[in-house]
Protein backbone atom coordinates (compact mmCIF):
# COMPACT_ATOMS: atom_id res chain seq x y z
CA UNK A 1 0.00 0.00 0.00
CA UNK A 2 1.43 3.68 -0.83
CA UNK A 3 1.15 6.00 1.87
CA UNK A 4 -0.78 9.34 1.09
CA UNK A 5 -0.05 12.55 2.50
CA UNK A 6 -2.77 15.23 1.67
CA UNK A 7 -2.41 19.85 1.91
CA UNK A 8 -6.11 21.10 1.62
CA UNK A 9 -9.42 19.76 3.65
CA UNK A 10 -12.17 20.87 1.20
CA UNK A 11 -14.66 18.15 -0.35
CA UNK A 12 -12.58 17.67 -3.35
CA UNK A 13 -9.59 16.18 -1.27
CA UNK A 14 -12.19 13.55 0.87
CA UNK A 15 -13.34 12.58 -2.91
CA UNK A 16 -10.05 11.77 -3.64
CA UNK A 17 -9.34 9.86 -0.27
CA UNK A 18 -12.64 7.90 -1.25
CA UNK A 19 -11.31 7.24 -4.51
CA UNK A 20 -8.12 6.50 -3.22
CA UNK A 21 -9.23 3.74 -0.56
CA UNK A 22 -11.57 2.40 -3.30
CA UNK A 23 -8.80 1.49 -5.90
CA UNK A 24 -7.17 -0.50 -3.06
CA UNK A 25 -3.64 1.07 -3.80
CA UNK A 26 -3.54 4.05 -1.06
CA UNK A 27 -3.58 4.15 2.93
CA UNK A 28 -3.99 7.63 4.23
CA UNK A 29 -1.32 8.43 6.65
CA UNK A 30 -0.85 12.22 7.00
CA UNK A 31 -3.38 15.28 7.09
CA UNK A 32 -2.03 18.83 6.53
CA UNK A 33 -4.03 21.92 7.84
CA UNK A 34 -3.34 24.86 8.54
CA UNK A 35 -5.77 24.49 11.71
CA UNK A 36 -4.55 21.63 13.88
CA UNK A 37 -8.40 21.19 14.96
CA UNK A 38 -9.07 20.84 11.44
CA UNK A 39 -6.09 18.30 10.69
CA UNK A 40 -7.47 16.60 13.64
CA UNK A 41 -10.75 15.92 12.67
CA UNK A 42 -9.99 15.43 8.74
CA UNK A 43 -7.55 12.59 10.38
CA UNK A 44 -10.10 10.92 12.77
CA UNK A 45 -12.25 10.79 9.73
CA UNK A 46 -10.01 9.17 7.81
CA UNK A 47 -8.63 7.10 10.35
CA UNK A 48 -4.77 8.66 9.61
CA UNK A 49 -2.90 9.03 12.54
CA UNK A 50 -0.36 11.52 11.22
CA UNK A 51 -1.51 15.18 11.34
CA UNK A 52 0.57 18.58 10.95
CA UNK A 53 -0.20 22.47 11.05
CA UNK A 54 3.47 23.16 9.80
CA UNK A 55 3.80 22.89 6.03
CA UNK A 56 7.53 22.14 6.03
CA UNK A 57 7.39 19.82 8.91
CA UNK A 58 4.63 17.80 7.22
CA UNK A 59 7.05 17.13 4.53
CA UNK A 60 10.27 16.36 6.74
CA UNK A 61 8.31 14.02 9.60
CA UNK A 62 5.50 12.58 7.97
CA UNK A 63 5.86 8.83 6.71
CA UNK A 64 3.64 9.52 3.17
CA UNK A 65 5.64 8.02 -0.25
CA UNK A 66 3.12 10.57 -1.73
CA UNK A 67 1.02 13.88 -1.04
CA UNK A 68 -1.68 15.12 -2.71
CA UNK A 69 -2.24 18.61 -2.98
CA UNK A 70 -5.59 20.60 -3.30
CA UNK A 71 -4.93 23.91 -2.04
CA UNK A 72 -5.48 27.23 -3.74
CA UNK A 73 -4.07 26.93 -7.58
CA UNK A 74 -1.54 29.66 -6.71
CA UNK A 75 -0.02 27.28 -3.99
CA UNK A 76 0.36 24.62 -5.80
CA UNK A 77 4.06 25.86 -7.51
CA UNK A 78 5.81 26.42 -3.94
CA UNK A 79 3.84 23.28 -2.37
CA UNK A 80 4.97 21.13 -5.06
CA UNK A 81 8.63 22.42 -5.12
CA UNK A 82 8.61 21.54 -1.42
CA UNK A 83 7.68 18.21 -1.57
CA UNK A 84 10.36 17.21 -4.28
CA UNK A 85 13.07 18.53 -1.89
CA UNK A 86 11.89 15.87 0.17
CA UNK A 87 11.66 13.62 -2.01
CA UNK A 88 8.28 13.05 -2.07
CA UNK A 89 5.63 11.59 -4.98
CA UNK A 90 3.36 14.76 -6.03
CA UNK A 91 0.05 14.27 -7.33
CA UNK A 92 -1.45 18.15 -7.78
CA UNK A 93 -4.69 19.00 -8.56
CA UNK A 94 -5.59 20.63 -11.83
CA UNK A 95 -4.70 23.74 -12.74
CA UNK A 96 -0.94 22.17 -11.94
CA UNK A 97 0.58 25.44 -11.87
CA UNK A 98 -0.41 28.68 -13.34
CA UNK A 99 2.25 29.76 -16.03
CA UNK A 100 5.34 28.05 -18.12
CA UNK A 101 7.88 29.26 -16.01
CA UNK A 102 6.77 27.74 -13.17
CA UNK A 103 6.16 24.35 -15.27
CA UNK A 104 9.66 24.79 -16.13
CA UNK A 105 10.79 25.05 -12.93
CA UNK A 106 9.01 22.06 -11.78
CA UNK A 107 10.68 20.40 -14.74
CA UNK A 108 14.19 21.02 -13.31
CA UNK A 109 13.74 19.93 -9.50
CA UNK A 110 12.06 16.85 -10.94
CA UNK A 111 15.37 15.84 -12.84
CA UNK A 112 17.24 16.98 -9.55
CA UNK A 113 15.24 14.30 -7.90
CA UNK A 114 15.07 11.37 -10.60
CA UNK A 115 13.17 9.06 -7.95
CA UNK A 116 10.14 11.47 -7.72
CA UNK A 117 7.11 11.81 -9.94
CA UNK A 118 4.64 14.40 -10.63
CA UNK A 119 1.29 13.72 -12.07
CA UNK A 120 -1.54 16.49 -12.48
CA UNK A 121 -4.76 15.32 -11.13
CA UNK A 122 -6.47 15.69 -14.89
CA UNK A 123 -9.31 13.47 -13.68
CA UNK A 124 -11.28 12.81 -17.15
CA UNK A 125 -7.94 11.82 -19.38
CA UNK A 126 -7.92 8.74 -16.95
CA UNK A 127 -11.35 7.78 -17.55
CA UNK A 128 -12.83 4.92 -19.99
CA UNK A 129 -15.20 7.33 -21.77
CA UNK A 130 -12.35 10.04 -22.56
CA UNK A 131 -10.22 7.03 -24.34
CA UNK A 132 -13.57 5.96 -26.29
CA UNK A 133 -13.72 9.43 -27.51
CA UNK A 134 -10.30 9.55 -28.67
CA UNK A 135 -10.83 6.16 -30.34
CA UNK A 136 -14.14 7.03 -32.20
CA UNK A 137 -12.08 10.13 -33.24
CA UNK A 138 -9.56 8.12 -35.06
CA UNK A 139 -12.73 6.71 -36.74
CA UNK A 140 -14.23 9.67 -38.51
CA UNK A 141 -13.29 10.76 -41.93
CA UNK A 142 -12.97 13.82 -41.27
CA UNK A 143 -13.18 16.31 -38.16
CA UNK A 144 -14.56 19.74 -39.13
CA UNK A 145 -14.25 21.56 -35.04
CA UNK A 146 -15.67 21.19 -31.68
CA UNK A 147 -17.70 23.51 -29.56
CA UNK A 148 -17.30 22.30 -25.93
CA UNK A 149 -19.13 24.39 -23.24
CA UNK A 150 -18.80 23.93 -19.22
CA UNK A 151 -20.74 26.73 -18.00
CA UNK A 152 -21.65 25.56 -14.04
CA UNK A 153 -23.18 28.66 -11.81
CA UNK A 154 -20.98 28.48 -8.75
CA UNK A 155 -22.21 28.53 -4.81
CA UNK A 156 -18.89 31.01 -4.32
CA UNK A 157 -20.42 33.46 -6.77
CA UNK A 158 -22.73 34.28 -4.45
CA UNK A 159 -20.19 35.34 -2.25
CA UNK A 160 -18.65 37.83 -4.67
CA UNK A 161 -21.76 39.46 -5.50
CA UNK A 162 -22.09 40.01 -1.54
CA UNK A 163 -18.80 42.03 -1.73
CA UNK A 164 -16.46 38.91 -0.76
CA UNK A 165 -13.68 37.26 -3.13
CA UNK A 166 -13.51 33.63 -2.70
CA UNK A 167 -10.06 31.84 -3.68
CA UNK A 168 -11.52 30.73 -6.65
CA UNK A 169 -12.59 34.62 -8.01
CA UNK A 170 -9.64 36.01 -6.68
CA UNK A 171 -6.43 36.80 -9.21
CA UNK A 172 -3.83 36.32 -6.06
CA UNK A 173 -4.74 32.50 -5.87
CA UNK A 174 -5.05 32.48 -9.15
CA UNK A 175 -8.60 31.97 -10.16
CA UNK A 176 -11.42 32.37 -12.65
CA UNK A 177 -13.30 30.14 -15.07
CA UNK A 178 -10.26 29.38 -17.49
CA UNK A 179 -8.47 28.30 -14.09
CA UNK A 180 -10.98 26.43 -12.85
CA UNK A 181 -13.32 24.91 -15.38
CA UNK A 182 -11.53 25.98 -18.76
CA UNK A 183 -8.85 23.53 -17.59
CA UNK A 184 -11.05 20.46 -18.79
CA UNK A 185 -12.20 21.73 -21.76
CA UNK A 186 -8.00 22.48 -22.81
CA UNK A 187 -7.25 18.82 -21.84
CA UNK A 188 -9.94 17.62 -23.67
CA UNK A 189 -8.93 19.89 -27.21
CA UNK A 190 -5.19 19.16 -26.83
CA UNK A 191 -6.17 15.22 -26.06
CA UNK A 192 -8.22 15.20 -29.06
CA UNK A 193 -6.91 17.78 -31.81
CA UNK A 194 -3.32 18.89 -30.39
CA UNK A 195 -2.49 22.29 -30.00
CA UNK A 196 -3.68 24.97 -31.64
CA UNK A 197 -1.73 27.42 -34.43
CA UNK A 198 -3.25 29.93 -32.58
CA UNK A 199 -5.62 30.36 -29.55
CA UNK A 200 -7.26 33.59 -28.03
CA UNK A 201 -9.47 34.02 -25.16
CA UNK A 202 -12.47 36.74 -24.60
CA UNK A 203 -13.21 37.08 -21.01
CA UNK A 204 -16.23 38.76 -18.81
CA UNK A 205 -14.95 39.80 -15.97
CA UNK A 206 -16.69 39.99 -12.19
CA UNK A 207 -15.90 42.48 -10.00
CA UNK A 208 -12.92 40.82 -8.67
CA UNK A 209 -11.14 40.84 -11.89
CA UNK A 210 -11.20 37.40 -12.75
CA UNK A 211 -12.96 36.05 -15.96
CA UNK A 212 -16.40 34.70 -14.46
CA UNK A 213 -17.28 33.27 -17.78
CA UNK A 214 -15.58 33.61 -21.63
CA UNK A 215 -15.06 32.34 -25.00
CA UNK A 216 -12.22 30.70 -25.85
CA UNK A 217 -11.41 30.13 -30.00
CA UNK A 218 -8.65 27.59 -31.15
CA UNK A 219 -7.29 27.96 -34.32
CA UNK A 220 -6.22 24.43 -36.16
CA UNK A 221 -5.02 24.10 -39.55
CA UNK A 222 -8.02 22.64 -41.02
CA UNK A 223 -10.70 23.67 -38.10
CA UNK A 224 -11.85 25.84 -35.07
CA UNK A 225 -12.35 24.28 -32.01
CA UNK A 226 -14.84 26.89 -29.15
CA UNK A 227 -14.49 27.09 -25.51
CA UNK A 228 -17.59 27.92 -23.64
CA UNK A 229 -16.76 28.66 -20.27
CA UNK A 230 -18.14 29.84 -16.78
CA UNK A 231 -18.84 30.04 -13.11
CA UNK A 232 -21.39 32.84 -12.79
CA UNK A 233 -24.16 31.59 -15.51
CA UNK A 234 -25.12 27.92 -15.79
CA UNK A 235 -25.65 26.36 -19.28
CA UNK A 236 -27.96 23.25 -20.15
CA UNK A 237 -26.20 23.16 -23.82
CA UNK A 238 -24.67 19.77 -24.60
CA UNK A 239 -20.88 19.76 -26.05
CA UNK A 240 -20.24 17.82 -29.67
CA UNK A 241 -17.60 17.06 -31.68
CA UNK A 242 -18.19 17.90 -35.71
CA UNK A 243 -17.37 15.50 -38.73
CA UNK A 244 -18.90 16.00 -41.85
CA UNK A 245 -22.76 14.23 -41.14
CA UNK A 246 -21.09 12.55 -38.50
CA UNK A 247 -21.22 13.83 -34.68
CA UNK A 248 -19.94 12.90 -31.24
CA UNK A 249 -22.31 14.39 -28.82
CA UNK A 250 -21.37 14.68 -25.08
CA UNK A 251 -23.70 15.95 -21.96
CA UNK A 252 -20.67 17.56 -20.18
CA UNK A 253 -17.17 17.58 -21.84
CA UNK A 254 -15.50 17.04 -18.04
CA UNK A 255 -17.84 14.44 -16.91
CA UNK A 256 -18.87 12.39 -19.94
CA UNK A 257 -21.45 10.58 -18.61
CA UNK A 258 -23.38 10.71 -21.73
CA UNK A 259 -21.80 10.38 -24.99
CA UNK A 260 -23.18 9.53 -28.42
CA UNK A 261 -21.96 9.40 -32.09
CA UNK A 262 -24.72 10.09 -34.22
CA UNK A 263 -23.30 8.48 -38.00
CA UNK A 264 -23.59 9.83 -41.61
CA UNK A 265 -26.91 7.77 -41.34
CA UNK A 266 -28.22 9.17 -38.46
CA UNK A 267 -27.74 6.40 -36.78
CA UNK A 268 -26.89 7.02 -32.68
CA UNK A 269 -24.77 4.39 -30.60
CA UNK A 270 -23.72 5.08 -27.25
CA UNK A 271 -19.89 5.64 -26.88
CA UNK A 272 -18.46 4.19 -23.62
CA UNK A 273 -19.13 2.76 -20.38
CA UNK A 274 -21.75 3.71 -17.09
CA UNK A 275 -18.87 5.92 -15.19
CA UNK A 276 -16.95 5.09 -11.97
CA UNK A 277 -19.28 6.19 -8.67
CA UNK A 278 -16.11 8.60 -7.58
CA UNK A 279 -14.74 10.41 -10.46
CA UNK A 280 -11.32 10.06 -9.53
CA UNK A 281 -10.91 6.47 -9.06
CA UNK A 282 -9.71 6.33 -12.44
CA UNK A 283 -6.36 8.28 -11.92
CA UNK A 284 -6.35 7.33 -8.38
CA UNK A 285 -5.49 3.43 -9.92
CA UNK A 286 -3.33 5.11 -12.44
CA UNK A 287 -1.40 7.03 -10.13
CA UNK A 288 -0.70 3.93 -8.09
CA UNK A 289 0.53 1.67 -10.83
CA UNK A 290 3.36 4.19 -12.38
CA UNK A 291 4.39 5.05 -8.88
CA UNK A 292 4.78 1.51 -7.74
CA UNK A 293 6.39 0.65 -11.50
CA UNK A 294 7.49 3.54 -13.07
CA UNK A 295 10.02 1.31 -15.84
CA UNK A 296 6.59 -0.50 -17.17
CA UNK A 297 4.36 2.98 -17.18
CA UNK A 298 7.15 5.43 -18.42
CA UNK A 299 5.58 6.32 -21.88
CA UNK A 300 2.50 6.77 -19.79
CA UNK A 301 3.77 9.18 -17.49
CA UNK A 302 6.09 10.70 -20.02
CA UNK A 303 2.80 11.44 -22.24
CA UNK A 304 1.08 12.83 -19.08
CA UNK A 305 3.68 14.79 -18.51
CA UNK A 306 3.40 16.53 -22.20
CA UNK A 307 0.08 17.05 -21.81
CA UNK A 308 -0.03 19.28 -18.88
CA UNK A 309 3.24 20.74 -20.15
CA UNK A 310 1.14 21.89 -23.45
CA UNK A 311 -2.42 22.36 -21.45
CA UNK A 312 0.10 24.68 -19.44
CA UNK A 313 1.00 26.81 -22.06
CA UNK A 314 -2.43 26.77 -23.73
CA UNK A 315 -3.79 27.94 -20.58
CA UNK A 316 -1.13 31.08 -20.39
CA UNK A 317 -1.61 31.84 -24.03
CA UNK A 318 -5.20 32.19 -23.70
CA UNK A 319 -4.93 34.37 -20.16
CA UNK A 320 -2.35 36.50 -22.15
CA UNK A 321 -4.68 37.30 -25.20
CA UNK A 322 -7.60 37.78 -22.35
CA UNK A 323 -5.14 40.18 -20.10
CA UNK A 324 -5.76 38.46 -17.89
CA UNK A 325 -2.29 38.21 -14.81
CA UNK A 326 -1.79 36.66 -11.75
CA UNK A 327 1.06 38.74 -11.29
CA UNK A 328 3.74 41.64 -12.57
CA UNK A 329 6.38 38.91 -13.91
CA UNK A 330 3.57 37.62 -15.98
CA UNK A 331 2.96 41.08 -17.72
CA UNK A 332 6.22 40.55 -19.51
CA UNK A 333 6.03 36.77 -20.07
CA UNK A 334 5.84 36.22 -23.98
CA UNK A 335 3.05 34.06 -25.19
CA UNK A 336 3.95 31.26 -27.00
N1 LIG B 1 -10.62 17.61 -9.79
C1 LIG B 1 -11.74 18.17 -9.39
O1 LIG B 1 -12.84 17.71 -9.69
C2 LIG B 1 -11.67 19.41 -8.53
C3 LIG B 1 -12.81 19.91 -7.91
C4 LIG B 1 -12.69 20.99 -7.08
C5 LIG B 1 -11.46 21.62 -6.89
N2 LIG B 1 -10.38 21.14 -7.54
C6 LIG B 1 -9.06 21.78 -7.37
O2 LIG B 1 -8.68 21.61 -6.01
C7 LIG B 1 -7.97 22.74 -5.55
C8 LIG B 1 -8.63 23.30 -4.32
O3 LIG B 1 -9.87 23.83 -4.67
P1 LIG B 1 -10.90 24.28 -3.53
O4 LIG B 1 -12.06 24.87 -4.22
O5 LIG B 1 -11.10 23.17 -2.56
O6 LIG B 1 -10.03 25.45 -2.86
P2 LIG B 1 -10.24 26.21 -1.47
O7 LIG B 1 -11.51 25.77 -0.84
O8 LIG B 1 -10.06 27.66 -1.71
O9 LIG B 1 -9.02 25.71 -0.60
C9 LIG B 1 -8.72 24.33 -0.46
C10 LIG B 1 -7.99 24.10 0.84
O10 LIG B 1 -6.79 24.85 0.86
C11 LIG B 1 -6.60 25.44 2.14
N3 LIG B 1 -6.62 26.91 1.97
C12 LIG B 1 -7.70 27.71 1.73
N4 LIG B 1 -7.34 28.99 1.67
C13 LIG B 1 -6.02 29.02 1.89
C14 LIG B 1 -5.06 30.06 1.98
N5 LIG B 1 -5.44 31.36 1.86
N6 LIG B 1 -3.79 29.75 2.21
C15 LIG B 1 -3.40 28.44 2.37
N7 LIG B 1 -4.27 27.42 2.31
C16 LIG B 1 -5.56 27.69 2.07
C17 LIG B 1 -7.75 24.99 3.02
O11 LIG B 1 -7.30 23.91 3.82
P3 LIG B 1 -6.90 24.14 5.37
O12 LIG B 1 -7.79 25.22 5.88
O13 LIG B 1 -7.16 22.83 5.99
O14 LIG B 1 -5.44 24.52 5.38
C18 LIG B 1 -8.79 24.51 2.05
O15 LIG B 1 -9.52 23.40 2.49
C19 LIG B 1 -7.91 23.73 -6.71
O16 LIG B 1 -6.69 23.62 -7.38
C20 LIG B 1 -9.07 23.28 -7.60
O17 LIG B 1 -8.84 23.59 -8.97
C21 LIG B 1 -10.45 20.05 -8.33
Amino acid sequence: MLKLGIIGTNWITQQFIDAANASGEWQLTTVYSRQMARAKAFAATNHAPETFDELTEFFAKGSFDAVYIASPNSLHFEQAKLALAYEKHVIVEKPVVTNPVEFAELDACLAAHPHCLLFEAARQIHEVNFKQIQAQLAKMPQIQGATLTYMKYSSRYDAVLAGETPNVFSLKFAGGALQDLGVYLAYDAVSWFGMPDTATYTPTLTRTNVDGKGVAVLRYPKFTVTLNVGKTSQSFLPSEINGLRDAIVMNNPAELAQVAYHDADGQVTTIGVQPDANPMLAEARDFAAVINDPVSHQTDYQNWRQLSRNVNQLLFNLRQSGHIYFSDAERQLPAK
